[in-house]
C-alpha cells in the first residue's frame, strides 16, 4: 500500500507558503516503545495505550478464541464467495450488502474447534447455527454443538462434538449481512457527483491489514493464501471487477428484480489481504501489453476528459520493467487499475485490481503539475512492483512489513525512471526517503525496522506497522544494500527469491539467503555475511553519524540522536554500531574502492588529506548515515561551494546542508555552521540543495516565525532567493514556458513559492495580475499548473474575503481532483483568523470536505502561523466528535496530533498538551497515542533548543544580511 504520506512527498503538491510548510515528518513510533515509555518516563498512572489495552488478550486467557494468531490445525484451500452489494440505502440510511461463502479447508491437526475471522457481519442461521459444516471425500463429519461471535478477537466460533479428522478436508458454508458503510475498510461505499449532478455510489474494497473479514468471514492472515472464486452481484446498469477476468456473466431474478450476476476466474493462491471487489458506473480507457489486458478507470467524466491517459501510457512500460527486473512474467492475465473519490491509503496494490486516491492515479494536462504527474508514475510503480514482490511472494507476517513495504518504496524509483528517462527521478530518494525517515529515526523513540513475530498481534498494532520507518527507512537500506552489491548482482539474488517463493510465504531472512547465493556466484568482496552487515541496520534502531578528522585519518561512528540530552532505554545487541560502507571523493582524486568501517573507530591514511584539500563522504549519500568532520575540513568544503559548489556533486550540496543543520541539532557542530551552508545558494539554481535548505530552513521558521527573528529571517530569505527568482523569469520568459527537466520545474515552484511567501513584491504581484485576469474571465484560468498551489496560496494570502470566496468557489465546481487539492490547500493560506475558523468546522462536514481529506485540511491550516492556535483550539475542542469521526485505524490521527502541535516551543504550550493529555484519558488518543507521547518529547526539546540558540540565530541573520548592504 502506498500510505497517506505520500502525499506530501513532492514539492509539486505541498508547498512552502506563508507558513505552510511540509508535513512534519515525524510519524513513528514502535508499539513496543511506547509500552515502554510509559513504565520508563512517565509516572505509573498512563496505561491507556492501545497496547497496553489490547496486550491483555495475547498472553491472557487461555482459550483460543481469545487469542489474537489463528490456530494452525486448518488451512484453508479455496473460497467461493458471492455478494451482492445494494447501491441504494436500505430505509434512507443504511446501505447493506448481503453474501454468501463457503471454504474449503484441510485439516492439518485434529481440532474440535473452528475459528475463522469475522467482523461486523450478521449471519443469517444454517438451522440452529451461523455456519453449517460439510465433510468432503466422504467422510463424516462430525456435528456443530455451539456456533457465537467473538467481537474483540473478530472470530466467527464453531464448537464440535468430536474432532475434524487430520488429512480430511471440510466444507464450512455461511450466509450474511454486512454494512456498505463509507468507513473506507473492508467492503464499502464511495460517493461522487456525475456531470448532471446526480450522486453515484460504488461498492468497493480496502482489505489490507485486516478488513477481508469484514466483507466475508475468511482465515484472515497473509500465510493462509487460498484460491478464490468470487461472484458479484449488481445492477445491470454497473460494472463488476475484481482481482480475475470474468469466466461467465447471466442475469437473475431475485426476491423480484433482474440482477446482472458476474462470476470471476478462479485466483491463483492468495492472500485476503490482496483481494478486491468492486461495482460501479466507472468508465476506462485500455491497452494491452504482451497479452495482459491494462485498463484504467474512473469517474466516466474524468475518463472522457483523458485523465487516465497518463497512467494508461506508463503502465506497460512500468511492467515490463518489472518484468525484466524480476525475470518473471506478470502473474495474472490483466491489470486493472481504479481511481476511487473516497480512499483511505495512497493506493492498494490489490492483485490484478489496484486501487488509488484519484490524485494518485488521474493526470490532466491542462490542470496538473509536474508534482502531480511525478506521484502517478510513483506509485503506479510502487503500486505494479508489489504484484510480484508482496502479491506473488508474501511476508509470512505483518512483523515483517518493512521488507514488502520498504523494497517497493525502493524500486518504485526504478520503476517510475524507467517510465520517465529523463527526470533522474532516482536522486530524488535521499529527499524523499533517506532524509525524511533520519528525522524520526534519530529519535530515542523511533524503532527497529524488524519486530519480532509476536510483538504484532492486534489490528492496532499492525495497523501500527505502516510507518515512516518501514517505508522509508526499509527503502533507504536496501538502497544502501544495492548499492553495494551493485544492483546487478541485487537483481540475481532477487530473481531467485522470487522463483523459489512463488504462490507461498517468506521471512525476511530469506531475501538475505538468495542475495548471498548470488554474492558467492559473482565473488563479490564484503567484510561479512549480508546477514551480519544488515542485521546491523534492521535490528536496532538508527543510524550512525560518522566522523572524519582529515588531519589524521581517524573515523569514528556513533548512534546519531538529534536531542543529545536524551537517553536510548532500548537495548541492542550491536551497541549501536553498526557495519558502514564508505564511498568519498577528495578534492583531488576520486576515490576508488569503497572503504568498509567496521569498529567504533578506525584510521584510514587515504582520509588523511593536506589542510588546503577538502575529504567528502557517503557520495550520492547511498549509505544510510551522517557525516561529520573536523572543523578545518567544513571550512574547505564552505570555501569549494562558495568558489566553485559544481566541484561538489549535486547531491552531496544537499547532504552538506541536511547533515549540517542535523548536526547543529544535535549539537556536534555550531548552527552557524549550518546557517553558513547555506550562502551559496545566492549562485546556486538547483534544486536538490534548494530543497534541502528549505526543508531545514523550515524547522526555524516554525520555531521562530512568532518571534523578533522572522523579520531578519525573511530578509536573509529574501536577498538568498532573489536571483533563483530572477534566473526562472528569465529562462520561463516570464513564467510562460516551462523549465524542461522535472528537477528544474521543482526549482521553479521553490523559487516562486518562496518569494511569494517571503513577500517579495514582484512575487506577490505576478499572483495579483493572474487573480484579476482570472476574475474577468473565470472559465479560462491563466496561472501555469506547475505554479498554481504557490499563486492560489498568495491569492488567497493577499486578497482576503473576496479572494478565499473565489476560490473556494473554484474549488466547489473543480472536477479534477489534483487541482480540486491544490485549491482546498490555498483556502488555509489566510490570514484572518475567521475565515480559517469557519473552514475548520467545513472540514467536520463531509457535504463540503471530503472525510479523507479531513485531517489534512486541519493539518494544513495549522501550520499557518495565524491558523496553528485556531486549529489546536478546534482539536481541543472537538477530541471526542472527532476521535469517533475518524478514530479508526486510520493513519490520519498521529499526523493530526503532530501538525498542530509542530510550532509548541514555549511552557506555556507544553502545559497545554500536558493538560490535554490528562482531560482526555477517558476518551483515549487511538492510533495517535504514540504521537502525542512524540508531540511532548519535541515541544520539550524545541524549549530547549529556541532557549539555547535564539540569540546566535538573530545574530547570525543580522550579519548576513547586513554584510550585502556594504
Ligand atoms: C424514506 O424517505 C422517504 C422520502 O423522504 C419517506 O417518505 C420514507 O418514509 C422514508 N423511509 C424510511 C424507512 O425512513
Ligand atoms: C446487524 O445486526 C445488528 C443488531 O441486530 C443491527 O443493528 C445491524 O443493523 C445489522 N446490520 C446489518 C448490515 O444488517
Ligand atoms: C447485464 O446483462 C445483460 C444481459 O446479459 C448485458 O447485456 C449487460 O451488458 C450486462 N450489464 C453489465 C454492466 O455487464
Ligand atoms: C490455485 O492456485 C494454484 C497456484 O496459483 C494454481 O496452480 C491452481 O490451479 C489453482 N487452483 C484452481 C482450482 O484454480
Ligand atoms: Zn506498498
Amino acid at each position: 500500500m502506498a500510505a497517506g504520506f505520500f502525499i506530501s512527498k513532492s514539492a509539486g503538491i505541498v508547498t512552502i507558503v506563508l507558513g505552510v510548510g511540509a508535513v512534519a515528518t515525524i510519524i513513528a513510533l514502535s508499539v513496543v516503545y511506547a509500552r515502554e515509555r510509559n513504565k520508563v518516563t512517565d509516572t505509573a498512572d498512563t496505561p491507556t495505550t492501545t497496547a497496553a489495552t489490547t496486550t491483555a488478550a495475547t498472553t491472557g486467557p487461555a482459550e483460543p478464541w481469545n487469542r489474537w494468531r489463528l490456530p494452525t490445525t486448518l488451512m484453508p484451500e479455496s473460497y467461493e464467495v458471492t455478494l451482492q452489494p445494494f447501491l441504494k440505502p436500505k430505509d434512507n440510511s443504511t446501505y447493506i450488502f448481503k453474501g454468501n461463502s463457503s471454504v474449503v479447508f484441510l485439516c492439518v491437526e485434529a481440532t474440535n474447534l473452528i475459528l475463522i475471522h469475522s467482523n461486523k457481519l450478521n449471519y443469517t442461521q444454517q438451522g440452529a447455527f451461523l455456519t453449517s459444516l460439510q465433510a468432503l471425500d466422504n467422510s463424516n463429519v462430525p456435528s456443530i454443538t455451539r456456533t457465537w461471535l467473538e467481537t474483540t478477537t473478530q472470530y466467527l466460533v464453531v464448537q464440535l462434538e468430536a474432532p475434524l479428522q487430520e488429512g480430511q478436508r471440510y466444507r464450512l458454508v455461511s450466509s450474511f449481512t454486512g454494512e456498505l458503510a463509507d468507513d473506507l475498510a473492508g467492503f464499502y461505499r464511495s460517493e461522487y457527483e456525475d456531470e448532471l449532478g446526480v450522486r453515484r455510489v460504488v461498492a468497493t474494497t480496502q482489505m489490507q491489514a485486516t478488513d477481508a473479514r469484514k466483507a466475508f468471514p475468511c482465515f484472515d492472515e497473509p500465510a493462509m493464501k487460498a484460491n478464490f472464486t468470487v461472484t458479484l452481484i449488481h445492477p445491470s446498469d454497473h460494472q463488476a471487477i475484481s482481482n480475475m477476468p470474468p469466466r461467465s456473466t447471466w442475469q437473475q431474478e431475485i426476491d423480484g428484480e433482474m440482477w446482472n450476476v458476474t462470476e470471476f476466474e478462479t485466483t491463483p493462491k492468495m492472500s485476503t489481504y490482496l483481494l478486491a471487489f468492486i461495482v460501479s458506473q466507472f468508465t476506462y480507457v485500455h491497452n494491452t501489453s504482451e497479452n495482459v489486458l491494462i485498463r484504467i478507470w474512473g469517474r466516466p467524466e474524468a475518463i472522457a476528459e483523458g485523465q487516465g491517459e497518463y497512467a494508461l501510457q506508463v503502465t506497460g512500460p512500468i511492467l515490463k520493467f518489472f518484468e525484466r527486473h524480476y525475470n518473471t512474467a506478470y502473474p495474472l492475465p490483466k491489470s486493472d487499475q481504479v481511481g476511487l473519490p473516497d480512499f483511505n491509503a495512497g493506493a492498494m496494490e490489490n492483485w490484478g485490481l489496484v486501487t488509488y486516491r484519484e490524485n494518485a492515479l488521474l493526470y490532466d494536462n491542462t490542470y496538473s503539475s509536474i508534482g502531480n504527474k511525478e506521484r502517478v508514475v510513483t506509485v503506479i510503480a510502487h503500486e505494479l512492483a508489489h504484484q510480484w514482490f508482496g502479491n506473488l511472494v508474501t511476508l509470512q507476517w505483518w512483523n515483517d512489513l518493512w521488507l514488502n513495504e520498504g523494497f517497493a518504496s525502493y524500486v518504485e524509483y526504478l520503476g517510475a525512471d524507467s517510465a520517465e528517462t529523463s527526470w533522474s527521478i532516482k536522486d530524488l530518494m535521499v529527499l524523499n526517503e533517506v532524509y525524511t525517515v533520519m528525522a524520526t529515526d534519530a529519535l530515542t523513540t523511533s524503532h527497529p525496522l524488524s519486530f519480532d513475530e509476536d510483538e504484532i498481534n492486534t489490528p492496532a498494532e499492525i495497523s501500527e506497522v505502516f510507518d515512516t520507518i518501514a517505508y522509508s527507512k526499509g527503502a533507504s537500506v536496501l538502497r544502501m544494500l544495492s548499492d553495494f552489491l551493485t544492483e546487478d548482482v541485487f537483481k540475481e539474488g532477487l530473481q531467485s527469491y522470487l522463483h523459489t517463493f512463488a504462490y507461498g510465504n517468506t521471512i525476511y531472512r530469506d531475501l538475505w539467503v538468495h542475495l548471498q547465493e548470488a554474492v558467492r556466484k559473482n565473488n563479490v568482496s564484503l567484510p561479512d555475511t549480508i546477514s551480519n552487515i544488515m542485521d546491523r541496520w534492521t535490528l536496532q534502531m538508527g543510524f550512525p553519524v560518522v566522523t572524519v578528522n582529515t588531519s589524521t585519518g581517524t573515523v569514528t561512528q556513533k548512534h546519531f540522536l538529534l536531542d543529545p540530552t536524551s537517553e536510548v532505554q532500548r537495548p541492542s545487541v550491536f551497541n549501536y554500531t553498526w557495519i558502514v560502507p564508505i564511498t568519498w571523493k577528495t578534492s583531488e582524486n576520486v576515490g576508488t574502492d569503497r572503504y568498509w568501517l567496521t569498529e567504533d573507530s578506525a584510521t584510514n591514511e587515504q582520509f588523511r588529506v593536506s589542510s588546503s584539500n577538502w575529504l567528502l563522504l557517503n557520495l550520492n549519500v547511498s549509505g544510510y548515515f551522517r557525516v561529520n568532520y573536523n572543523q578545518e575540513n567544513w571550512d574547505q568544503l564552505l570555501e569549494q561551494l562558495s568558489r566553485d559548489p559544481q566541484a561538489i556533486p549535486v547531491i552531496n550540496r544537499a547532504q552538506i546542508i541536511d547533515d549540517t543543520f542535523n548536526l547543529a541539532r544535535a549539537k556536534y557542530v555550531n548552527v552557524t555552521l549550518a546557517l553558513d551552508t547555506t550562502r551559496f545558494l545566492s549562485q546556486e539554481t538547483e534544486y536538490m540543495p534548494w530543497q534541502a535548505a528549505l526543508n531545514n530552513l523550515e524547522y526555524f521558521q516554525l520555531m521562530f516565525d512568532r518571534s523578533e527573528v522572522f523579520g531578519v529571517m525573511t530578509k536573509y530569505i529574501k536577498q538568498q532567493v532573489t536571483p533563483l527568482f530572477s534566473y526562472y523569469k528569465n529562462i520561463t520568459n516570464d513564467w510562460a514556458t516551462r523549465p524542461s527537466g522535472l528537477m528544474d520545474q521543482y526549482n521553479e515552484i521553490n523559487a516562486i513559492s518562496t518569494a511569494c511567501s517571503y513577500g517579495i513584491a514582484e512575487c506577490q504581484q505576478l499572483a495579483t495580475g493572474y487573480f484579476n485576469d482570472w476574475k474577468n474571465n473565470v472559465t479560462s484560468n491563466p496561472v501555469p499548473p506547475n505554479l498554481r498551489s504557490s499563486i492560489y496560496c498568495s491569492m488567497v494570502a493577499t486578497g482576503g474575503e473576496e479572494a478565499w470566496d473565489f476560490i473556494w468557489d473554484r474549488f466547489q465546481e473543480a472536477t479534477v481532483v489534483s487541482e480540486a487539492d491544490k485549491l482546498r490547500t490555498a483556502l488555509t493560506c489566510s490570514p484572518h483568523p475567521w475565515i480559517l475558523n469557519r473552514y475548520l468546522q467545513y472540514t467536520v462536514d463531509p457535504s463540503k470536505i471530503r472525510r479523507q481529506d479531513a485531517t489534512s485540511t486541519i493539518n494544513s491550516i495549522a501550520s499557518n502561523v495565524v491558523g496553528q492556535p485556531l486549529a489546536w483550539d478546534f482539536i481541543r475542542g472537538n477530541w471526542r466528535t472527532l476521535f469517533s469521526q475518524y478514530g479508526g485505524g486510520s493513519f490520519s490521527f498521529s499526523r493530526l496530533i503532530l501538525a498542530v502541535t509542530q510550532r509548541f516551543s514555549t511552557e506555556y504550550e507544553l502545559q497545554q498538551l500536558e493538560q490535554f493529555k490528562a482531560e482526555n484519558q477517558d476518551i483515549g488518543f487511538g492510533s495517535g497515542t504514540r504521537a502525542l507521547e512524540q508531540a511532548l518529547e519535541r515541544t520539550r526539546t524545541n524549549i530547549n533548543w529556541v532557549k539555547e540558540n535564539q540569540a546566535t540565530v538573530l545574530a547570525w541573520f543580522q550579519s548576513a544580511t547586513a554584510t550585502t548592504r556594504s
